[in-house]
């Protein structure tokens, strides 16, 4: 039947709000609770000799995809090739025999994705297809899907998708890491156990809307917004500064904090606020580093952090919020909430159409 908005204003703040169930359900799906392994179904590919992954999608499933890339090659050490679908699909890159193709869809219906599928599946590649709708397009072509357990999203600009999308990315990494020994059973049970710590830290994260709303109201006075991270936290960034361009109109642009000197510090000054994901982590100093060439140059700085990373933030930045302290494996998720809530609470203050943004479509099926 139709979906209600269960006394939320709108479908975007009823599925930020389902973000820890979502993380958990998904989380059911891929992990045997008494063995605290991550079970994946039948494999197109040997995971232990696969030569190479091609990552392929659109939006938010990209960014997702882009998280999924810091991962494969970290903790998996698989090489990875990425590129939105509208682009993999024309520039004839050439594959790797034998690599896996990866899609990630929150509809399984995108047509640009549809199409840089079957062409990956029309160079040979197996395809393992990331899809909330698994009674979809792609999943009929799929050698093999991961499902994405977040309900129907009803909301245009995706939320609770893009993290059970990266909820399966992290999942899909223990497993092929396992498969490939860089990862011991030590190691799994680390991991598995960051992920596990997920929904009730994803639930913390709500506690902060206050200081989040505070911080909205200096995002929505701006007319341009820059958002930075490094590692894990780049595609962060990014996705926070789609979610403010979808939904609030207003440009915002993502940037790896190491390459701000190349560029955008030209743009900093006191009307160019500064969205920076700085969890702590082995990236921390160098981000906070960065983050003070900024606020040097006049630029006023808005930090989500966590509890380890707080009193070195709150020291250079205008306003901090200070996530809850996860695995550093699983902070992408939680700075994601963080940000998603940001551009949700500016949109409200916008007066904007939150769920049905100009121009936007839930499900782009035209090329
Ligand atoms: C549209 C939506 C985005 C979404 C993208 C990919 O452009 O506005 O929010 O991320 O499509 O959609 P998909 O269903 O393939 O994940």
């Amino acid at each position: 039947g139709a979906v209600g908005k269960d006394g939320y204003r709108h479908y975007m703040e009823k599925e930020l709000h389902e973000h820890p169930l979502v993380i958990g359900q998904t989380l059911q799906r891929m992990i045997d609770p008494a063995t605290r392994k991550v079970v994946l179904p039948d494999m197109p590919v040997d995971l232990a000799t696969v030569p190479r992954a091609a990552i392929t999608a659109c939006g938010s499933a990209f960014y997702a995809g882009v998280v999924g890339r810091y991962w494969l090659e970290e903790i998996a050490r698989l090489p990875v090739d990425i590129d939105v679908a509208s682009e993999m699909r024309y520039r004839n890159p050439p594959l790797t025999p034998g690599s896996l193709g990866i899609l990630i869809s929150q509809s399984g219906e995108t047509a640009d994705t549809l199409a840089a599928m079957r062409s990956l599946k029309q160079a040979g590649l197996p395809i393992l297809s990331i899809l909330n709708a698994e009674h979809s397009s792609m999943a009929r072509e799929s050698d093999v899907v991961l499902g994405t357990v977040a309900g129907p999203e009803i909301s245009v600009a995706s939320t609770k998708a893009f993290t059970a999308q990266l909820t399966v990315l992290a999942c899909l990494t223990i497993a092929i890491a396992r498969a490939r020994g860089t990862l011991d059973a030590l190691g799994e049970e680390e991991l598995v156990t960051a992920l596990l710590d997920l929904p009730s830290k994803a639930a913390e994260v709500f506690t902060h809307g206050d200081a989040i709303r505070k911080m909205a109201t200096i995002v929505a006075e701006a007319r341009d917004v820059l958002y930075l991270g490094r590692g894990s936290g780049y595609p962060v960034a990014m996705e926070g500064a789609l979610k403010l361009k979808e939904i609030s109109y207003i440009h915002a642009e993502a940037y790896a904090a190491g390459e701000m000197k190349h560029g955008p510090i030209s743009l900093i000054d006191r009307t160019v606020p500064i969205v920076a994901t700085v969890p702590s982590g082995v990236l921390f100093d160098k981000t906070l580093s960065n983050l003070q060439e900024a606020r040097a140059r006049g630029g006023r700085l808005l930090a989500f952090t966590d509890d380890e990373g707080a009193e070195r933030v709150s020291a250079i930045a205008e306003q901090t919020i200070v996530l809850p302290k996860v695995h550093p494996f699983v902070t992408p998720l939680i700075q994601t909430i963080g940000v998603q809530i940001l551009a949700y609470e500016t949109a409200l203050l916008k007066g904007t159409d939150v769920d049905q943004p100009r121009n936007l479509a839930k499900s782009v099926t035209v090329e």
